[in-house]
């Protein structure tokens, strides 16, 4: 779908106490390393793919807390929703799609929603073939690569 290079972050390894930082982040003003190293990490990547559980009929928290510690790190660029979920994540989606405009992200259309069937989840080893059990959400999973592949090359030029 792309060959463009990616760097899995996960938020298990990044973690940010619940709303520490004295100033609010639209300012930019970060007082704490943690906050300055996760800028600087998301301020070099130029697109995201935001891959999360549903929990409760909304997205995890630390996922919210991890977006709300900074502001214009994530202004202007692409980004794709990957959810998953006993029903696939419908409704984690839509909230974090709202977040994500609310600060300036640029959600691509497509939205891909991975079911896992329920003895996945009671199961909870983490031990899955996504090959096979996400077979049906391949195509929107491809779509929405090539939408974020297309947004980063930006506008299509004009016919003269
Ligand atoms: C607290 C909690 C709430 C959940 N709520 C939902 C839900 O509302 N809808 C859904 O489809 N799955 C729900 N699930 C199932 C999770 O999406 C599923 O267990 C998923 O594999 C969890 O991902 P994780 O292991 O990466 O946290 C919930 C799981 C947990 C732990």
């Amino acid at each position: 779908v792309t060959t463009r290079p990616f760097e899995v972050v996960d938020l298990a390894e990044w973690p940010l106490p619940m709303d520490d930082e004295p100033a609010i982040p639209q300012t930019g003003q970060y007082d704490r390393d943690h906050t300055l190293a996760w800028s600087r990490k998301i301020a070099a990547a130029p697109a995201f793919v935001f891959v999360t559980p549903q929990y409760n009929g909304g997205y995890p928290a630390a996922l919210k807390n991890a977006i709300d510690h900074l502001y214009q790190e994530w202004a202007g660029k692409p980004a794709a929703i990957v959810t998953y979920g006993g029903h696939g994540g419908g409704r984690c989606g839509d909230q974090l799609d709202a977040v994500c405009r609310f600060v300036k992200l640029k959600p691509v259309a497509t939205r891909a929603a991975l079911t896992l069937p329920h003895e996945v989840i009671t199961g909870n080893s983490g031990d899955i073939d996504p090959a096979q059990i996400f077979a049906a959400q391949r195509a929107a999973v491809q779509d929405a690569l090539v939408e974020l592949d297309h947004a980063l090359m930006g506008p299509e030029p004009q016919a003269s």
